[in-house]
């Protein structure tokens, strides 16, 4: 199949996602289709799958124009779209999930089950899938999961297959599998748009690449002819350069000293060590196995192998209280869902932690208490009416201040932080930052997750930069700029892994 999409152009209100983006596929060719998360990729090829309108531009197909591409007509065209978010039943067996919406019927016209499971058979065993048809779909892994997806593209004939980023939850022996059915595939003629953010990947499976930026279309052309270096350049584009906070560096001694952290399926092999007075960040792309690596640090998740030294001690990484208590606070990603406790009040959400570890008296003083929160007040600006009022009373910027506020109560040394200004507006963030920096100034260690650059920027002494489970570059800040995170978040380089990749590029 031949596509060409000409001069799309998509608002979702005042939101312009698209703006005039030429795209066009050959026939038997994969395509990368590569940009930064907003970029626009799923709402191209939403438009594409009929799922989305265009608010201007055409489609043609081998030369064909689509007067109105809707779901049905794409399918009918051969277009299949695979699913970042999976779209299987369950409570269904495979091949039920396989027919679903499609069954075949006998003379009869009662469903032929018989044809229906052979058929899947067939299908499965084609692309070198052990898979039972009979199997509920619930009993699988998420990566089996996603490969049955990727059968049901399969049943029907294709010619165009979406892939929109097919690999995040697959296991590297079924990227394998995975790649030698898209090789497979175009040795037919089908065509196939493959969207993902990992580097070694796009460069081993893709013949081209198109980059989209804020919604445009930037360049398109061979992945023989670049590298990830100019790959990353694209991405990123000439970003406005951010002004950083004036942090002194103030670092001192090592007061944590993390080795070969390794939580199977999740990271591998992670070490670094945490300086008195320093701000140490830590990101990546989805799918980089922080969220767990974080969980981890604060004992909340199981461990295969590693140890954490704080202060000359080794740590029980399977006691959350004894490490509290040791010195380390945390805040927690999804302030939601694990950090606010919902039916307790503005006042009694801010001292739980120092009650659970510090109190020990039998009686909670009010005074005490309110002197706490006075005191909290002053440091983080919390904006509140009465104090006994629940905490969802609050705006999201002033809960998340009383949960960071909890914690400098128990005067840690080190302090977690997992996306603290995660869903909080430009000033309370400011905030935020202001106080992770005085933390330091005070001899305070913090290290934060986060997936912003902008954040990182402003507060972080270094950067360690994660890709698939493991740490791919460590960044000074003479060496932290976009592109370079970039660079290795996408898994470029991956061979300098845990320490080579030092400050370089
Ligand atoms: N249904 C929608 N309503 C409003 N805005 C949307 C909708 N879908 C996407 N957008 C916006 O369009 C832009 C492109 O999003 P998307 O196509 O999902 O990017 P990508 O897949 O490259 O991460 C983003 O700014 C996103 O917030
Ligand atoms: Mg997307």
């Amino acid at each position: 199949m031949i596509l060409e999409m000409k001069g799309i152009t998509k608002y979702f209100g005042p939101v312009k996602a698209l703006d005039d983006v030429n795209f066009t596929v050959g026939d038997s060719e994969i395509h990368g289709l590569l940009g930064e998360n907003g970029a626009g990729k799923s709402t191209l090829m939403n438009i594409l799958g009929g799922a989305l309108q265009p608010t201007e531009g055409q489609i043609v197909i081998d030369g064909q124009v689509i007067e109105e591409m809707t779901i049905h007509r794409s399918n009918e065209l051969g277009i299949r779209f695979i699913h970042q978010e999976l779209n299987l039943v369950n409570d269904l067996m495979v091949y039920e999930n396989l027919f679903l919406g499609q069954e075949i019927n006998n003379r009869a016209g009662f469903l032929d089950r018989k044809q229906m499971i052979a058929r899947s058979r067939e299908v499965l065993s084609r692309i070198k899938l052990d898979i039972n048809p009979l199997e509920l779909v619930d009993n699988l892994e998420p990566s089996r999961k996603q490969l049955v997806e990727i059968a049901k593209a399969l049943l029907y004939e294709s010619k165009l297959i979406i892939m929109d980023e097919p690999t995040t939850s697959l296991t590297n022996k079924e990227v394998d599998i995975l790649f030698d059915i898209m090789r497979s595939l175009k040795a037919h003629g089908l065509s196939i748009i493959f969207i993902s953010h990992k580097m070694p990947e796009l460069f081993t499976i893709c013949d081209k690449y198109t980059v989209l930026r804020d919604g445009r279309f930037i360049e398109s052309g061979y992945f023989k002819d670049i590298d990830e270096q100019k790959a990353t350049n694209m991405l990123v584009g000439r970003s406005i350069v951010d002004s950083q906070l004036v942090k002194e560096d103030v670092r001192g001694e090592v007061v944590l000293s993390v080795q070969n952290l390794t939580c199977k399926g999740h990271f591998e092999g992670i070490s670094f060590d945490l300086q008195r007075g320093e701000v140490l960040a830590i990101t990546g792309l989805h799918g980089d196995g922080r969220g767990e690596l974080s969980e981890a640090l604060f004992g909340a998740r199981r461990l295969d192998a590693g140890t954490i030294v704080l202060n000359g001690t080794k740590l029980n990484l399977h006691n959350i209280r004894q490490v509290m208590k040791a010195g380390v606070g945390m805040v927690p990603r999804n302030r939601k869902e694990r950090s606010i406790i919902k039916d307790l009040s503005i006042l009694n959400n801010l001292s739980i932690a120092y009650f659970i570890s510090k109190h020990d008296k039998v009686f909670i003083s009010r005074r005490e208490e309110l002197e706490r929160f006075k005191r909290n007040q002053k440091v983080t600006n919390i904006r509140v009416n009465d104090v006994d009022d629940y905490i969802t009373s609050l705006s999201g910027g002033n809960q998340q201040k009383v949960i960071v506020s909890r914690w400098l109560e128990l005067d840690s040394d080190i302090y977690i932080l997992d996306n603290p200004t995660q869903g909080i507006d430009v000033g309370a963030k400011f905030e935020i930052y202001k106080l992770i920096n005085e933390l330091a100034r005070r001899g305070k260690s913090v290290v934060i997750f986060s997936s912003e650059f902008p954040e990182i920027y402003k507060i972080a002494d270094r950067c360690l930069v994660m890709y698939e489970g493991r740490i791919n570059a460590e960044l000074d800040r003479d060496h932290l700029t976009e592109v370079n995170v970039m660079y290795y978040a996408t898994g470029s380089n991956m061979e300098g892994i845990n320490g080579k990749n030092h400050q370089s590029v």
